[in-house]
């Protein structure tokens, strides 16, 4: 069968560990697809930058909107970041050129994930989004395949891996906020803007993408009440654990009879549970399904490697066919039911 063509924008800390990957892991991504994997061309600001891989085989595009549509590229892989700007435009024009499109991009999918899918599903292709949220952990394939015939009653989880490294500090040092925040944005741990982080917005993003898909609702990042771990002090950390609790940055969502409520604030949890047991940069995911029970996802949240492997996966599904949507609400469900002709339970 024909290889399966890859277009790259973006070589940050994301997009040079999917290029590793490809490179690297070539003769066993073939063997896992039946497809050979390849990367047709790639986009980045600096063309001229050390990236520490050799690109040089590789086709070059300035604009990623450009890469995104090009002939040779059959999936518009997008590692940019970015609420709007060449993030959606390039997404946009992968779709309405009949690319299928790979993203790790939470806080675009938070704000436009809907629109997105339903160009994607008008234009029947697919848009998967692993690595948006929790990094390797494969959370949304375990919601959307391996738990696909449970009715979800909770999700939870520790999605932000920089908040959990500034809490479990302050923790084992007995230093304050200030200077481990301090601390985080020295080791690179903080995004661009760091309240995305702190302020609770980058785990809140995800959060509204994870509930969508558990309770096949439109993705609300504004219904989500946030609050951040600016304003936790040492003290609160020690009664905390005086009475046997940590503070965790926590994300729950659940169905209640006001309807869907998500939250993502500092939250006590028992130093004994898995989640009070979660230390540094780690995170965690919990889901409550009426068959399955209780189960419990950990692993790195973020990073190059574990960000990489959960782009890969999703292009492996796309290699191998793999084309259902992983949106809690497409298009169709949605307007068959505002016409009052759905099928759909
Ligand atoms: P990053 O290291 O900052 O890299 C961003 C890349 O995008 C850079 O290579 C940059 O080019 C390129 N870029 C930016 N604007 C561009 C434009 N207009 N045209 C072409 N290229 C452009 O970011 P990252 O950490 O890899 O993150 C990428 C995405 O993955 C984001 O959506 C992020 O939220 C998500 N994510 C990241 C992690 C993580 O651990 N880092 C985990 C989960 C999800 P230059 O290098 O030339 O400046
Ligand atoms: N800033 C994010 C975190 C990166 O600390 O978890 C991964 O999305």
């Amino acid at each position: 069968s024909h290889p399966l063509r890859l277009g790259i924008a973006g070589l940050g800390t994301v997009g040079v560990g999917v290029v590793k990957i490809v490179r690297q892991q070539a003769a066993l991504l073939t063997a896992r697809t039946g497809r050979e994997v390849t990367i047709s061309a790639i986009s980045a600001r600096s063309r001229t930058k050390d990236r520490g891989v050799n690109l040089s085989q590789y086709g070059w595009e300035d604009d990623p909107v450009v890469l995104a549509q090009r002939d040779d590229v059959d999936v518009y892989v997008e590692l940019m970041g970015g609420e709007d700007g060449p993030a959606k435009a390039s997404i946009e024009a992968a779709l309405a050129a009949g690319k299928d499109v790979v993203t790790a991009n939470k806080a675009l999918l938070a704000r436009h994930g809907q629109a997105l899918a339903e160009q994607a599903e008008a234009t029947g292709r697919v848009i998967r989004y692993e690595a948006a949220v929790a990094g390797g952990i494969p959370i949304i394939k375990s919601l959307a395949e391996g738990l696909a015939a449970n009715e979800i009653s909770r999700v939870m989880g520790v999605m932000n891996g920089t908040c959990n490294y500034i809490l479990t500090r302050m923790e084992a040092t007995g230093q304050g906020y200030n200077a481990l925040f301090e601390e985080a944005a020295k080791l690179g741990y903080l995004e661009a803007d760091p309240n995305l982080d702190v302020g609770g917005i980058d785990a809140g993003h995800k959060l509204a993408i994870l509930s969508s898909l558990a309770f096949g609702t439109r993705i609300d990042f504004d219904g989500v009440e946030l609050e951040g771990i600016q304003r936790i002090s040492l003290e609160d950390i020690r009664q905390a654990a005086d009475m046997g609790y940590r503070i965790k940055l926590l994300g729950v969502a659940q169905l209640t009879g006001r309807g869907l409520e998500q939250r993502m604030s500092p939250c006590l949890v028992p130093a004994d549970s898995p989640l009070g047991q979660l230390e540094g940069g780690t995170n965690m995911v919990v889901v409550e399904g009426d068959s399955v029970g209780q189960i419990v996802l950990r692993g790195a949240g973020a990073g190059e490697g574990p960000t990489a492997s959960a782009v890969m996966g999703d292009v492996c599904d796309i290699a191998r066919g793999v084309r259902y949507p992983v949106f809690g609400q497409p298009a169709n469900t949605l307007k068959q039911a505002q016409r009052g002709t759905s099928t759909l339970p």
